[in-house]
Order: structure tokens, then C-alpha cells, then sequence
């Protein structure tokens, strides 16, 4: 694949790109000022800002490649701009690219709907002392699956902690009467997320043809790719 990278040189693109290039895949960096073009392109793979994300979407609508969006704490004009791309061509925008915390997520929804009222849930969150966003887009998402699962589910309780260079770790408490769950995902290095994302711009080339411009869904990647997960 040929993959315009918007954020080539950030902590999150280094990574992509070094791994994208072990695979044989060629990189165009979208740079933050200056012109760039490219005659080639497969994919576009964003791991930037707000403003990097809009010039992210708006170079995967002018090539009408599909766009795959990780970048998190998107501001109203950047999350304009992926509704605006994902008119014209494939979006995945997600806040965690990694199978765990897909898995995570998935063992949540179904354990949610099980839990009686007096539940409480707390998400707590450790990052690196640069990450900018707290809480994180994967601890909100978390929240999000509690809420939408759990009959009259109170407000979940965020806990974040910055320091040194934790890669991420996402851990839902779940406490009752007498009990209580946990369930952690912790990340000890950043290829997960982008062996994720190429995973799914793999499966966005592959499946370009005939997939619909729109905003796809883990879930519904697995449908496209016909495995237990987007990844796979
Ligand atoms: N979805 C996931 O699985 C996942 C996993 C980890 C992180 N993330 C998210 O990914 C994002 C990046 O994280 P990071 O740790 O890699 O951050 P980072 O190290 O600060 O890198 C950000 C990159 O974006 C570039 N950039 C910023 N504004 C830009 C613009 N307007 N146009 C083009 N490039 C621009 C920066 O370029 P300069 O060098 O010129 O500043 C830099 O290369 C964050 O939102 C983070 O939360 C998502």
C-alpha cells in the first residue's frame, strides 16, 4: 500500500511508519506546512491533532482514498471534517487501535446489561506526562459502553494520571455490595495501535471496491473482513 501519514513524525506516527515500511508498504508524509502530492495514493492514516486530522480528511477526499483516523480529543471543526470525508469515501475513526482493548470493550458491553443498579463504575487511566487529552478518547468510549449498557447507570467516575512514559493503561472498576470487578487493559508498546490501524487500512484497500463512502465501526469491519475481530 502507498499510506499518506498525517503525523509521521509524532510518537504514534514514527511507529507506523516504521513498522508500515517493515511490511513493504511506502509512506507519504502529510507535512504540517508546505505543498505535498503523491500520484499513488492507497490510504490515508492520521495519528496527529485536531488540525492535522481536517487536512488529514480533506487529502483523503481530494485522492478519494479511505481514511483511518486515530487521533483523539477532536475539536467540532476536525469532527466536521471526518462527517465531510466520510461522504466521499471510508472513515474508521477510533480513539484505540489495539485488539485488547477492542476485546475489552466487547467483554464490557455484554457483562454491562448484566449489572444490577447499585453498581458503581470508575475508570481510571495512566498515560505518558505529553499525552494532551485527559480523560483519554478510549476512557470516555468505556464510559460510554457503561452507560449505554447498564439499566439507570450513574455518572462513571474518570481518574487520570500523567507520568513519565506510560504507554496506557485503561483499567474499569465495576463496584457493588461486597464485590466488585475489574477488568485492564495495559498497553507496554505502541505497535499495537499501529499494527491496528494497518491492519484495518489492509482491510480497507483489500475491501475498497465494495465498501460504500461512510463512517464504519469496528464491528462492522469484522463483518467486512469476515474474522472475530477487525484485526484478524
Ligand atoms: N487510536 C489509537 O489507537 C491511539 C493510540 C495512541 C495515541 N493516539 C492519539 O494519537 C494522537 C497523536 O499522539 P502522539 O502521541 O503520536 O502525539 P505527538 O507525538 O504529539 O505527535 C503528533 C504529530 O502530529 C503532527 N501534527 C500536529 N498538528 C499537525 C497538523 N496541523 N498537520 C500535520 N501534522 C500535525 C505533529 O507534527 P509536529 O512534529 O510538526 O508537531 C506530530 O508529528 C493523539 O491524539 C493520541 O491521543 C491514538
Amino acid at each position: 500500500m502507498k499510506i499518506l501519514l498525517c503525523g509521521s513524525t509524532g510518537r504514534m506516527g514514527s511507529v507506523v511508519r516504521r513498522i508500515a515500511e517493515e511490511k513493504g508498504h511506502g509512506i507519504v508524509p502529510l507535512p504540517r506546512t508546505g505543498t505535498w502530492d503523491a500520484a499513488e495514493l492507497d490510504v490515508a492514516i492520521d495519528f496527529s491533532q485536531s488540525a492535522g486530522t481536517i487536512a488529514a480528511a480533506k487529502a483523503a477526499m481530494a485522492k478519494n482514498i479511505p481514511l483511518i483516523s486515530g487521533t483523539t480529543s477532536l475539536d467540532d471543526a476536525a469532527r466536521t471534517a471526518i462527517a465531510e470525508a466520510a461522504v466521499q469515501v471510508p472513515v474508521v475513526q477510533e480513539s484505540n487501535f489495539s485488539l485488547g482493548v477492542y476485546l475489552l470493550m466487547r467483554a464490557l458491553d455484554a457483562m454491562a446489561k448484566d449489572l444490577p443498579q447499585e453498581f458503581s463504575a470508575d475508570v481510571l487511566e495512566m498515560h505518558h506526562r505529553h499525552k494532551r487529552d485527559a480523560p483519554s478518547g478510549t476512557a470516555k468510549e468505556l464510559a460510554k459502553i457503561i452507560g449505554q449498557g447498564m439499566h439507570n447507570a450513574g455518572p462513571v467516575n474518570f481518574h487520570s494520571i500523567r507520568g513519565g512514559e506510560i504507554c496506557g493503561i485503561h483499567e474499569v472498576r465495576l463496584i457493588g455490595e461486597g464485590e466488585w470487578i475489574s477488568l485492564t487493559h495495559s498497553a507496554l508498546d505502541r505497535s499495537i495501535y499501529a499494527n491496528g490501524a494497518l491492519r484495518i487500512a489492509e482491510l480497507l484497500v483489500r475491501h475498497r471496491r465494495e465498501m460504500a463512502p461512510g463512517r464504519y465501526g469496528l464491528e462492522e469491519l469484522c463483518h467486512i473482513g469476515g474474522g472475530g475481530t477487525p484485526f484478524f
